[in-house]
């Protein structure tokens, strides 16, 4: 009973893109082209073999959805083992083991109007949602582009390139820490509210640095944009790569994630439950403790369900819940929509009645 969500993909390519940052590019065979579809905004978690263990790290993509090959950024993190390890020694013929993309930072349409946000190595995800955005759409993009300096501009030339592609479409405003300072909330504010008062606006998404971010939710919030029209993906970044004993209490370091954060506390209404849980075409019924998350009961029944950070902060463990109900132990990934859509996430899920039916898409 088990269902692997990891395959082993070879290094295509690599790019440096500046002396901490290189794009790691995956061919995708043939057989493993529908399995590794995704859509713009989503990652790829690695799962690297040292010292007879297993790191989980999640890495956003920064190709588009219709390119035959998948593309990772990976910007060195000061003593991290699989960021070192991934911009100094992996070299092209390597293979990694990948697990399927997944992720919510998704636009849910790209014909309007939008507003990208991206503070240094967090243009990765926005860089993928920008070039969809002009291939598939018709609406106007601002980037607001933070970083400490020029060198450290990650994608410089194909932004240079696109915004001559999409002159009428595409505007790129750089802000250099070492020309400027480190943008004001109210510089921020300045530059996003003509933009995000466009009638066909569609949202603003926003990832990098926690200080970024945070200026930039606020600066959002201080020229009222509608909380539902903001989209965040919070890079964390651990002081250390935890090395863990085995895939159960791997911990991503570099990402991620949220969209609203959210939080249901357990509490004593939990009970022994029966879940039944659809995946990859099989039904499987467990036994589920209340001392256990989903994810937990199903690893003792020897059943592998996907997940990565174990957190509640990827959503790489995300399935819907057809049938009972389950309390989330901590959620900083899904929006009050997605749980009103009766999404859930499988690390943190708690049994909340006797039967419970949950299903992978
Ligand atoms: S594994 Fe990351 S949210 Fe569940």
């Amino acid at each position: 009973m088990s269902s692997s969500r990891y395959h082993l993909l070879t290094v295509s390519k690599l790019v440096n893109e500046t002396s901490d940052a290189r794009s790691v590019i995956f061919e995708v065979p043939p057989s493993l082209r529908q399995k590794f579809a995704f859509k713009a905004g989503q990652f790829l978690t690695f799962r690297i073999p040292k010292n007879g263990e297993h790191l989980l790290r999640c890495y956003s993509l920064a190709s588009t959805p219709d390119e035959p090959m998948l593309k990772v950024t990976v910007k060195r993190v000061a003593n991290g083992v699989v960021s070192t390890w991934a911009v100094n020694d992996l070299k092209v013929g390597d293979q990694v083991e990948v697990m399927q993309p997944a992720g919510i930072f998704i636009p849910k349409s790209v014909s309007g109007d939008l507003l990208l946000c991206a503070g240094g190595s967090g243009i990765t995800p926005i860089f993928s949602i920008l070039q969809t955005a002009l291939k598939q759409g018709s609406g106007n993009i601002r980037l607001i582009y933070a970083n400490r300096d020029q060198d450290s501009v990650i994608f410089k030339n194909e932004l240079i390139t696109l915004t001559e592609q999409y002159p009428k479409r595409l505007e790129v405003i750089h802000l250099l820490d070492s020309v400027s300072g480190i943008p004001s909330n109210h510089l921020l504010a300045r530059l996003a509210q003509p933009f995000a008062s466009t009638l066909n606006f569609e949202g603003a998404f926003i990832c990098g640095p926690a200080p970024f971010m945070d200026s930039m939710e606020y600066a959002l919030e201080s020229i009222n944009l509608s909380a539902d029209k903001i989209y965040v993906e919070r890079f964390i970044s651990l002081p250390n790569e935890k090395i863990a004993g085995g895939q159960a209490t791997d911990v991503p370091n570099n990402r991620i994630e949220t969209v609203t954060q959210h939080s249901n506390g357990a509490s004593d209404t939990l009970i022994d439950a029966v879940a039944t849980i659809e995946l990859d075409g099989q039904t499987h019924n467990i036994d589920w403790s209340k001392q256990d998350t989903l994810l937990e009961a199903a690893e003792k029944a020897g059943l592998s369900l996907p997940h990565s950070c174990r957190e509640g902060m990827c959503a790489s463990c995300m399935c819907e819940v057809k049938e009972g109900q389950v309390q989330l132990r901590a959620n900083e990934v899904l929006s009050e929509r997605d749980l009103k859509q009766s999404l859930t996430l499988s690390c943190q899920a708690m049994p909340h009645s006797s039967k419970v039916h949950i299903c992978y898409t």
